[in-house]
């Protein structure tokens, strides 16, 4: 049977800051999802969980990808949701739907949607990854490890069903005028992929497919927020779904690379460089508002319906992780604002910067 997954995930207001939603905010939203998408049979089902102070609706259906009522089904949830949040004083209230009526599907809208349309398995399992102060190129570099390493991914050298590799869509993020996009395939062209996934604020990851069955494995959300809206308005929080077992990379393996908690763009004002911490579903935001977190929910799905999820940070392995990570995040913070602490000018999320040097650059004298 044919299913699409569709996450759709916004940042509509959260509690002293951007710490995590309110409960009542998250209530709004799952029963709206509930009122609106399954009791009405537009939807199979659905999940709604936070990361940070980021909602994201998880939905099974049979309408493909980029639907119109799927995404409004979201979209008008989130909406609901934002009347909670001004009810309720909440921090950043409709922070995330940069436009102010629905047109089609969200992208381009505020919202993060990643989507995979699958002929299930009979044993389909997937993995839902949500991040939260960072943006999409976080998932470029465990994703290359995940499909393409063989030092994370050992079904590479065992496992038949991957040895043809996997073909990589890559997009150039900074092209806002329509999606701009390349095919290259593993392993053959492994060092062109990683010589543009190395530049994460450009060069995102888009979706992963199979070369032995051509379906496809993962999406990664590709919005960045400050193309739309042309100004600071947080960094865009990405989510990932990644298909697992079988002719994919087993659980472990796409998990693994997330033991490095390696640096990515975000952090406090979404303008410096943290590690990226894997903590478990429903995580909240703190030190220096961060650092960058990533939740990961297994699912496993029959004619659609989900079990519950399976929180795959919450394991005593990912406690270890998360003290070395903590540990590297006081690293980098003890350099404050200098250097590579600090984004490039070209990746801060405040202009109040671009003023004031400004001000300072008529300040300059050339000595003669
Ligand atoms: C980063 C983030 C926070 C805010 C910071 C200031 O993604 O959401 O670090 O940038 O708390 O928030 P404002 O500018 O809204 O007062
Ligand atoms: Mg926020
Ligand atoms: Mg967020």
């Amino acid at each position: 049977m044919k299913i699409t997954v569709s996450v759709i995930k916004a940042d509509v207001g959260s509690i002293g800051g951007h710490i995590k939603p309110s409960q009542k905010l998250m209530d709004s939203v799952k029963d709206f999802v509930q009122e609106k998408g399954l009791k009405k049979g537009l939807i199979i089902d659905a999940y709604v969980s936070s990361t940070g102070d980021d909602i994201a609706i998880l939905m099974t259906h049979k309408r493909g990808k980029l639907n119109s009522d799927i995404h409004k089904l979201a979209w008008d949830a989130f909406v609901a949701g934002t009347a909670v949040a001004k009810k309720q004083g909440l921090y950043g209230a409709g922070q995330d739907l940069l436009k102010d009526a629905f047109s089609g599907n969200v992208k381009g809208m505020g919202p993060a949607v990643a989507e995979i349309e699958l002929e299930e398995r009979p044993n389909e399992s997937f993995l839902f990854f949500a991040a939260d102060k960072t943006d999409p190129g976080a998932y470029n570099l465990p994703l290359y490890l995940s499909f393409s390493d063989p030092m994370h991914n050992a079904g590479l050298l065992l496992s038949p069903g991957m040895s043809k590799g996997f073909k990589y869509i890559i997009m150039d993020v900074e092209y806002v005028d329509a999606d701009r996009i390349i095919e290259l395939n593993t392993p053959e062209e492994i060092y062109d992929i990683a010589a543009l996934l190395r530049d994460n604020q450009r060069f995102v990851i888009e979706s992963i497919h199979s070369r032995s069955t051509g379906e496809q494995a993962s999406a990664v959300s590709t919005t960045r927020l400050h193309n739309i809206a042309g100004k600071y308005t947080g960094k865009d929080d990405p989510v990932c779904l990644v298909r697992v077992q079988g002719s994919f990379p087993a659980t472990g393996e796409v998990l693994s690379p997330y033991g490095i908690g390696h640096f990515v763009a975000g952090f406090m004002r979404g303008s410096h460089t943290g590690p990226l911490m894997p903590v478990k579903a429903n995580s909240t935001i703190s030190f220096f508002d961060g650092p960058p977190v990533v939740s990961a929910q297994a699912f496993s799905m029959r004619d659609g319906i989900l079990t519950e999820p399976a929180d795959a940070f919450d394991q005593p392995f990912w406690n270890y992780v998360r003290s070395a990570v903590s540990q590297k995040a006081i690293d980098i913070r003890r350099q404050g604002f200098s250097g590579c602490a600090m984004l490039p000018y070209s990746e801060l999320e405040y202009g109040g910067i671009v003023e004031k040097l400004k001000v300072l650059d008529k300040k300059f004298v050339v000595k003669k």
